[in-house]
């Protein structure tokens, strides 16, 4: 199967542009800039491509990122971007100068279309541009073949070698002609086939998980959300039933998760399930506590206990399923973020199990995982829900969690939940779910004073949950979710929109 690397000089594009390539049905994933050639060798890459980056090329050595020279005599195409051009002119002779002021934004490009790399394109197209340093001088035999009103080199080429380079971002959708460019590196310059499809992967994860297990024992930490579900159900269709799932289920599920867990995992898929129901021993932990860093801490602990006690009393396992992917993999490259929350990932790791990993998911981002639980045949439900968090609703009821709040806040929820999807939104806004604060206020209901009390609402929108902003529902969204929440849900009488972003909030409450 072919595959375009991104060599990656840590450019805010990078990933996009190998979401781009996949789009395209050709592999590709995120290499670093100092990776050692030999390890691109191994790869057989069909080409690659130079990310741009926040450094100036022209800032000292240290600083400004590089690559080995040799890879250019490897013989693969190779396409720059941005960084990635400027690079290629300055190794190969061209000079490179920085202007006053940044420029950024839609700009017209003059291209030569007798350029392999711009086939099929009109000679004038929109692109998206944003740079500091620009190429002054092409370097030595290459054909400049892009160019602006302010930019006489906006790209360049040495077709015998297959090596180009654009100043403006063809991944972006502001260049609404960057897919035909990439199309056109992929399949005229690179000669790559369009194979990379969800039955390819599909395919090809099986072959390897059958490879590595052979006559193994494999098990499984499923938390009834999209990665966890897809992995147990690829893996479970490499090695049948040497495959056993355990559900720890610690009863702060929203309403009838659960149930649809263990249907669609026993029932559908006739995959061995562990069922372990540990919502009173959760809630017996849970009892008095009322800090958000005390529950998340006592949670997380109670789940590995318990998820050992299981996995001890499945003998010879030794494999665990993890449903790790891509951004995961990305983002602990690169985090040194400060912890703001203890995050506790359900089915994470213990620390000191002897198991070795199958991560089936590594390589692909969230849509991908979709496209492929939809191929596996996974029901709606579980393919688009929301992201959710390992604590549960215990880090969405502020303050003691008990039985009659866990049943207030799951009412709550499936009514958030239920008109989302009712207005068309659930699968275009991130997370969107009810939390229950630890106060009762004055209402009137039937002529009769009240004291019960309130549920915030809150829908964000986001990218990565890093950053979110709060979602503008529609006021009639808003009126049916407060008309249906005092209404039947016992224990309630007000209800309010939480209108903050991330930052300075956090998406949940805890
Ligand atoms: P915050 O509240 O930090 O949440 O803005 C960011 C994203 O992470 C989810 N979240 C968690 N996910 N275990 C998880 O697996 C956790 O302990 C946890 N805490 C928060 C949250 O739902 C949001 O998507």
């Amino acid at each position: 199967m072919d595959n375009v690397p991104v060599i990656d000089f840590g450019g805010q594009y990078s990933q996009l542009i190998t979401k781009r390539i996949r789009e395209l049905r050709v592999y590709s994933e995120l290499i670093p800039y100092d990776i050692d050639i030999k390890k691109i060798k191994e790869k057989n890459p069909s080409g690659l491509i130079l990310s741009g980056s926040p450094y100036s090329i022209l800032s000292d050595r240290e600083k400004a990122p590089s690559i080995n020279k040799e890879i250019f005599s490897l013989g693969i195409p190779v396409l720059g971007i941005c960084y990635g051009m400027q690079l290629i002119s300055k190794i190969f002779g061209g000079e490179v100068a920085s202007i006053e002021k940044n420029k950024y934004g839609k700009t017209k490009v003059k291209l030569d279309l007798k350029s392999s790399l711009f086939k099929d394109l009109k000679p004038v197209e929109i692109c998206w541009m944003s740079y500091k340093d620009i190429v002054t001088k092409a370097p030595p035999g290459f054909n400049v073949i892009a160019s602006t009103r302010n930019l006489p080199i906006a790209g360049i080429e040495k077709p015998e070698e297959k090596i180009y380079g654009v100043q403006f971002h063809p991944e972006v959708a502001h260049t609404p002609s960057g897919m035909d460019i990439l199309k056109n590196f992929l399949f005229e310059i690179c000669g790559c086939l369009p194979s990379w499809t969800t039955v390819s992967i599909i395919e090809q994860q099986i072959k390897k998980i059958k490879e590595e297990v052979k006559e193994g024992k494999v098990i499984c930490g499923l938390s009834g959300g999209v990665d966890s579900s897809v992995a147990a159900v690829l893996v479970n269709k490499a090695v049948g039933d040497k495959l056993t799932c355990i559900f720890v289920d610690h009863g702060l599920l929203r309403k009838g998760e659960a149930e649809k867990v263990v249907e669609t995992f026993r029932e559908n898929f006739k995959i061995n399930l562990i069922h372990r129901d540990a919502s009173d021993r959760f809630l017996g932990k849970l009892v008095g506590i009322t800090e958000p860093e005390k529950k998340r801490k006592i949670i997380g602990n109670e789940f590995i206990r318990i998820f050992e006690e299981e996995a001890s009393k499945i003998k010879d396992a030794n494999y665990l399923v993890q449903g790790t992917l891509y951004s995961d993999v990305i983002e602990s490259g690169t985090k040194n973020a400060a912890r703001i929350k203890s995050h506790h990932n359900v089915g994470g790791l213990p620390e000191d199990m002897k198991l070795k990993l199958i991560e089936p998911l590594r390589f692909l981002f969230k849509d991908e995982i979709r496209k492929i639980g939809i191929e596996l045949g996974l029901p709606d439900e579980i393919v688009w829900r929301q992201p959710f968090p390992g604590p549960g609703l215990a880090i969405r009821i502020i303050g003691e969690v008990t039985k009659e709040k866990i049943k207030i806040l799951q009412d709550a929820d499936e009514i958030v939940v239920e008109e989302i999807k009712r207005a068309g939104l659930y699968k275009n806004i991130w997370q969107s779910f009810a939390i229950l604060p630890d106060i009762k206020s004055v209402g009137v209901m039937d002529d009769k004073r009240t004291y019960l009390y309130p549920i915030v609402i809150r829908a964000v929108s986001s990218q990565d949950a890093m950053t979110a902003d709060w979602v503008r529902l529609p006021y009639k969204v808003l009126e049916r979710m407060s008309t249906r929440i005092v209404n039947e849900v016992e224990g309630v009488n007000r209800v309010v929109y939480d209108i903050s972003s991330k930052p300075p909030s956090t998406i949940e409450w805890e």
